[in-house]
């Protein structure tokens, strides 16, 4: 069978100028927030997030009706912030909405305030996505023009301003309490939790934080139920979802789909890899996931399906790597990245991250100690579970994979002590 995408946010990117608010109302934008303003309780659509199953599509894969369940029943004031920082690697899902769909995306953020009962939601933009920023901010000005954001909503006595804040390009930035912090003009540097930022967010007052797909895909649930989206997918994973599909493949690019649908047939979606080549890894969540092999690729591409294969689904990125990958390079190249990312304040990641880089680099240059393959396993597993926040276990999972799965093409790299000697 060939596999089809399923386009529900995707629907129009690419046939109509969705960044114009006209050509989105005629289409039917904005009707769902009117809904949700005028016939709706903000009980009611935080019942909907829940019955529908919605998981949070930024990395965690949260329960999105839960998370918001968690706010304490207070008079404070009470925040929604739309994680839009998408720095992690072969992740490009959310920078498509916000340069394709941004008033989906905005509508969804405006839904998802409501129903948390917030009177001030925020979007944060990473700091390199100039383009989308900036149409963002048109974006902003037209519904602001619609009476879509401001005072009295559709004449029914509720406010809700928004802000735009624009990040300064740290992938750190991405985690949520790093993110409340750079928000807050502070140091982008995750906090300590408990608290969680539902009880002690933005302003040490609860916040929600989502990202960018999981608020763009309350539009398509409150305007077609619960039911709709639930029945869809697995039953742990329910609905469609965007995949990042890049590395060894035709046609990278972004994806939708039922979650549940085959890693096989989202590689053929791709347009697959190069002729004469065949897979031999896949990488499906993104750069802190495990690597997961050829014997995996017909199970469904979901939560469970992907932590049962030992990785996980992440936010939604699938690198693809043929039989030509040199997995002593990938794997430096991603270290690299997670050690210079690192923001310092724990141990194990800020120091563990630059040996691992350091002997990789020995690695890739045919200079590895005879110790190096063994360090590099004992020393990323050391550094894992020990950290603040969840960059400092991001290293482990792909390394360990790929060392166990071609241990060869890390052994090959080590030299003889007379190679070693004559380096010196
Ligand atoms: C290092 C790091 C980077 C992250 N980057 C992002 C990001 O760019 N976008 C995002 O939505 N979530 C990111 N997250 C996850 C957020 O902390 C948070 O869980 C997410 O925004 C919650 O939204 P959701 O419930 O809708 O998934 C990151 C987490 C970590 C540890
Ligand atoms: S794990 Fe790394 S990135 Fe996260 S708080 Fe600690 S030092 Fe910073």
């Amino acid at each position: 069978m060939t596999a089809v995408a399923t386009p529900v946010l995707m629907q129009g990117i690419g046939e109509a100028d969705l960044r114009n608010i006209d050509v989105y109302r005629e289409r039917g934008g904005y009707k769902q927030l009117a809904r949700a303003f005028c016939e709706m309780t903000p009980a009611s659509v935080l019942d909907l997030a829940k019955a529908s199953g919605l998981r949070g599509r930024g990395g965690a894969g949260f329960p999105t009706g839960s998370k918001w369940g968690f706010l304490p029943s207070n008079d404070h004031p009470r925040y929604m912030v739309c994680n839009c920082d998408e720095a992690e690697p072969g992740t490009f899902k959310d920078r498509m909405l916000l340069e394709e769909a941004p008033h989906l995306v905005l509508e969804g953020i405006l839904i998802g305030a409501y129903g948390i009962g917030c009177k001030h939601a925020f979007i944060y933009i990473r700091g390199e996505f100039k383009r989308g920023y900036e149409i963002m901010r048109r974006v902003v000005e037209e519904a602001r023009a619609a009476g879509f954001i401001g005072k009295n909503l559709f004449g029914t006595g509720n406010d809700l301003e928004f802000t735009i804040h624009r990040g300064a390009g740290a992938y750190i930035c991405g985690e949520e309490t790093a993110l409340l912090n750079s928000l807050e003009g502070k140091r982008g540097e995750p906090r300590l939790k408990p608290p969680f930022p539902a009880v002690e967010g933005l302003y040490k007052m609860p916040t929600v934080v989502n990202n960018v797909e999981t608020l763009a895909y309350l539009v398509p649930i409150l305007e077609r139920g619960a039911q709709w989206f639930s029945a869809v997918g697995t039953d742990k994973s329910k609905g469609y979802k965007i995949v990042s599909v890049s590395g060894h493949v035709k046609k990278p690019g972004n994806y939708e789909v039922p979650m549940g649908t085959p890693v096989r047939d989202l590689i053929e979606l791709a347009g697959g890899v190069r002729e004469g080549r065949k897979v031999v890894a896949v990488q499906p969540g993104g750069g802190s996931s495990a690597c997961i092999f050829e014997e995996h690729l017909d199970l469904g591409y979901d939560y469970e399906s992907m932590q049962k294969a030992g990785s996980m689904l992440g936010s939604g990125a699938m690198v693809v790597f043929d039989d030509t990958t040199d997995f002593v390079r990938a794997a430096h190249s991603l270290v690299r990245f997670f050690a210079h990312e690192s923001c310092g304040q724990c141990t194990p990641c800020r120091e563990g991250g630059h040996w691992l880089e350091q002997t990789l680099e020995r690695l890739v240059h045919g200079r590895g100690l005879p110790s190096d393959v063994d360090i590099l396993k004992k020393a990323s597993r050391q550094m894992t579970g020990l950290n603040l926040c969840a960059l400092g276990d991001s290293i482990e999972p792909f390394l360990a994979s790929v060392i166990s799965r071609f241990p060869e093409q890390f052994e090959a790299r080590v030299a003889s002590p007379r190679e070693v000697a004559a380096s010196v």
